[in-house]
């Protein structure tokens, strides 16, 4: 009963997610990223994706805690090799004080900046980020929203010897603000509750975007995932759009061009 194990095996998908920002970087930019910053890293398996990708790259990790750092010490940069590991380090700071600076790419995914509660701390990290890129710097995050994540309900997905449990334990409408938690329990009956909890505020996209301008980011955009035409489901490709479609959850990517 691992719940970073399972965190990783239900919740990230890091190939796919660094295959965007690779690809989104370089359609921007016209050439690959090289520095990265995963804030909020906690396992940091996204930075160590990212290692992998190039013998030039360098990652940094930030998280506050000191538990889940070690957990990815341990597990994540210890199958590195040796001059991978050299190019990553991760550092138990608030991202609001990420010493790290002139960066390609900042990451913020699985929504952990909805932890910022008021618009002025939002812009606050923003800038923050925006101080830390050098003048071809991108930040990338995730958003999520849809009907049913204003809702108090339970989802339930198979994965491989366990099941992930994802419960909307309460959204309040006046402030946005919900309680989420991940349970777990394994093929065996076995129940691990509340592995992970999260108290967010659900802001909506233009607000992330507008806050993001407010910030100094010259451009925000929204990339919508695109809809596989046999399934009806999304078929993992995003692209930057104007327009989205009213589906009861979406997950989409935010990018800002500092
Ligand atoms: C939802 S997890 C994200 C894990 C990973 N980034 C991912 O994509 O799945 C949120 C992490 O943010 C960390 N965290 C929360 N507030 C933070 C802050 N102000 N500065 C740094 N890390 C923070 C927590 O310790 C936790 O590990």
């Amino acid at each position: 009963m691992d719940k970073h194990h399972f965190y990783q095996n239900s919740v990230q998908c890091v190939e796919a997610e660094i295959d965007f920002v690779a690809d989104t970087y370089r359609a921007l930019k016209g050439r690959g990223a090289v520095t990265l910053r995963e804030d909020f890293c906690g396992t940091a398996q996204t930075a160590c994706e990212w290692i992998g990708r190039g013998d030039q790259h360098r990652a940094w990790g930030v998280d506050l805690d000191p538990l889940v750092l070690q957990w990815g010490r341990d597990n994540n940069l210890s199958r590195l090799r040796p001059d991978q590991q050299s190019r990553i380090e991760l550092l138990e700071a608030n991202v609001m004080q990420a010493n790290v600076d002139q960066l390609d790419v900042v990451l913020a995914m699985n929504f952990s900046y909805y932890i910022f509660m008021e618009r002025t701390q939002m812009i606050q990290y923003f800038s923050s980020v925006r101080d830390s890129l050098n003048d071809e710097g991108v930040l990338f995050l995730d958003a999520f929203g849809g009907y049913e994540a204003h809702k108090e309900l339970t989802e339930e997905r198979e994965c491989d010897g366990f099941t992930y449990i994802w419960e909307q334990a309460s959204f309040n409408p006046i402030t946005s603000e919900m309680q989420c938690y991940i349970h777990f329990e394994t093929d065996e009956g076995v129940r691990m509750d509340r592995a992970f909890s999260y108290y967010w505020r659900l802001w909506s996209l233009p607000e992330i975007t507008e806050m993001l301008q407010e910030a100094g980011f010259s451009s925000a955009d929204v990339y919508w995932e695109g809809t596989d035409q046999k399934t009806g489901e999304g078929d993992g490709i995003y692209t930057r759009s104007t327009e989205g479609t009213a589906d009861a959850g979406w997950v989409c990517y935010v990018v800002a061009e500092k």
